[in-house]
C-alpha cells in the first residue's frame, strides 16, 4: 500500500512541465497537474508523456502488488494497490496532498487488473472526449462505466475478487477529485479540450 502510494504521488505532470521550462502547471489553467491541463500549454509531446507515465505508474504499482504476493491474495492485493496508486496522485506527501484527478493513473490501474476492462474504459474515455470535446465528460463517463464493467466481469457480482469493489472506491475518488469540473459541466461553463480554465 506505502509503495503503491509512493509510485502514484510522483507527480509526472508538474515535474515535466518545470524540466521543459514551461513553469509551474499548477498555476496555468485549471491548475490541476494531469495531461488534460498540461496540453494547455500548447505541448502536446508533453501530455501525452504525462499520460503515459501517470498511467504506467498506476499500471506498475498493481503489477508489482501481484507479483510480491501469493496467489490467492493477488486480487485482494491489486486491487489495494490500485485504490493507493490513485490515492498517490490525488494526495501525493509531496504537494501537500494537492495532486491531481486521478484520471491516466486510474486508467493505468484498471488496464492492470483487468486488460478487457481498461481497454473499454480508455474507449469510452477517448470517444466521450471527441464527442463532446470535453475531458473531463469523457473521463467521468468512463469511470461511471469502470465499476459497471468488473461488476459483470466478475460474474455479476462483487464476492470472489476484490476487483470489483476497488474498482467502486477508485471511481468514488476519481468523482470526488471532479467535483469543480461536475458543477462546470452541469453548468455548461466545462472548457473544451486544449481550451483554457478557470
Ligand atoms: O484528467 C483530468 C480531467 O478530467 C480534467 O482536467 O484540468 O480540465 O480540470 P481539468
Amino acid at each position: 500500500m506505502l509503495l503503491s502510494y509512493m509510485l502514484g504521488s510522483i507527480p509526472f505532470g508538474l515535474l515535466l512541465t518545470a524540466a521543459s521550462g514551461q513553469g509551474d502547471i499548477r498555476q496555468i489553467g485549471s491548475g490541476n497537474i494531469g495531461a488534460t491541463n498540461v496540453l494547455r500549454t500548447g505541448n502536446r509531446k508533453l501530455a501525452a508523456a504525462t499520460l503515459l507515465l501517470d498511467g504506467l505508474k498506476g499500471a506498475l504499482a498493481v503489477l508489482i502488488a501481484w507479483v510480491m504476493t501469493p496467489p490467492e491474495l493477488g486480487d485482494r492485493a491489486a486491487s489495494l494497490a490500485a485504490i493507493f496508486a490513485v490515492l498517490g496522485h490525488c494526495f501525493p506527501l509531496w504537494l501537500g496532498f494537492r495532486g491531481g484527478k486521478g484520471v491516466a493513473t486510474g486508467l493505468g490501474v484498471v488496464l492492470a487488473m483487468s486488460p478487457l476492462a481498461g481497454l473499454a474504459c480508455c474507449l469510452i474515455w477517448v470517444v466521450g472526449a471527441k464527442v463532446t470535446r470535453i475531458s473531463s465528460a469523457g473521463a467521468l463517463l468512463a469511470f461511471a462505466c469502470m465499476p459497471v464493467i468488473l461488476f459483470f466481469q466478475n460474474g455479476h457480482s462483487f464476492s470472489g475478487s476484490e476487483k470489483p469493489l476497488a474498482g467502486v472506491l477508485v471511481a468514488f475518488i476519481i468523482f470526488m477529485r471532479h467535483r469543480t469540473n461536475i458543477g462546470r459541466l452541469l453548468n455548461g461553463t466545462e472548457p473544451r479540450i486544449g481550451q483554457s480554465s478557470r
